[in-house]
């Protein structure tokens, strides 16, 4: 069983992705629907907030985690691989570093995430890591996540597209050829985003770790469709509305609250 978790929905176009990628595994979700966001606090509540979702999955003897989350993977991945050591726990960050410097011809990448990861500078140091001729424009888009969470993710919702706009002005500007969606709500924005920024190159984050993911786990079964257990922290109406537009699968009864506070 693969365990994925998030702050909220954002988790989901990770979640999307193993699916496709491995049809088979038993995939439990925990979106912390009631205490999101996570990319403007402390890295001290990021971190709590973080082992809790994690000590809630593993109380559902997850063999492999997805920490589908860029502000996680950025402040608190750590902390929470030296507490469960035995499982793989993988982030999105360093996936997304590499896929991206294999796509830039110009060496100019654009990085967008949450207020904590680009304060972090965590994909700023793995892209360097990799090669210390890139020149790295970031640049912090945390409306971007209220909007997804109160389904604003239609590629024609105007209030999304100026956001966009708006946000990725100097990005455009600096005529980056690849841009890295380091928040992993920002996947279900991909089309409003990428109107903004015509011929770049889009990285998920989602995506990219989703396919490091799939290639550590051996599949078990090969002749049965995985199943799939959806857990939020608040009431699950809007999370199973959104969810299922971006899913493109009804979801409503496999949604349960949680109380997280308790883990
Ligand atoms: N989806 C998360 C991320 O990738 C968190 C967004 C938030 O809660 O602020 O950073």
């Amino acid at each position: 069983m693969i365990g994925i978790f998030d702050s909220g929905l954002g988790g989901l176009s990770a979640l999307k992705e193993v699916r496709r990628l491995l049809p088979s595994e038993d995939i439990v979700y925990f979106g912390d629907t009631g205490r999101v966001p996570y990319g403007s606090r402390s890295k001290e509540t990021i971190t709590k907030y973080a082992l809790q979702d994690l000590n809630f999955l593993m109380s559902k003897q997850v063999d492999a985690v997805l920490v589908a989350c860029g502000t996680i993977s950025s402040i608190a991945i750590d902390t929470l691989r030296n507490k469960y050591p035995s499982i793989p726990i993988i982030g999105v960050v360093d996936s997304a570093a590499e896929v991206a410097v294999s796509l830039t011809k110009n060496k100019k990448i654009g990085v967008i995430a949450t207020s904590s990861t680009i304060g972090s500078h965590s994909f700023e140091k793995k892209l360097l890591s990799l090669d210390n001729e890139l020149d790295i424009i970031q640049t912090a888009c945390p409306l971007f996540v209220p909007l997804v969470e109160n389904g604003f993710i239609s590629p024609d919702n105007e209030v999304t597209h100026l956001v966009a706009k708006q946000y990725l002005a100097e990005i455009k500007a600096s005529g980056a050829d690849t841009l890295i969606l380091g928040c992993t709500h920002y996947p279900i924005i991909t089309e409003s985003i990428a109107r903004v920024l015509p011929g770049v190159n889009i990285v998920s984050s989602s995506k990219a770790a989703a396919d490091t993911l799939s290639q550590m786990v051996q599949p078990t079964e090969i002749n049965r469709l995985g199943n799939t257990e959806y857990y939020v922290s608040d009431e699950p109406y809007g999370f199973e509305k959104t969810a299922s537009i971006f899913l493109e699968t009804k979801i409503h009864d496999k949604v349960t609250r949680i109380d997280i506070e308790k883990y």
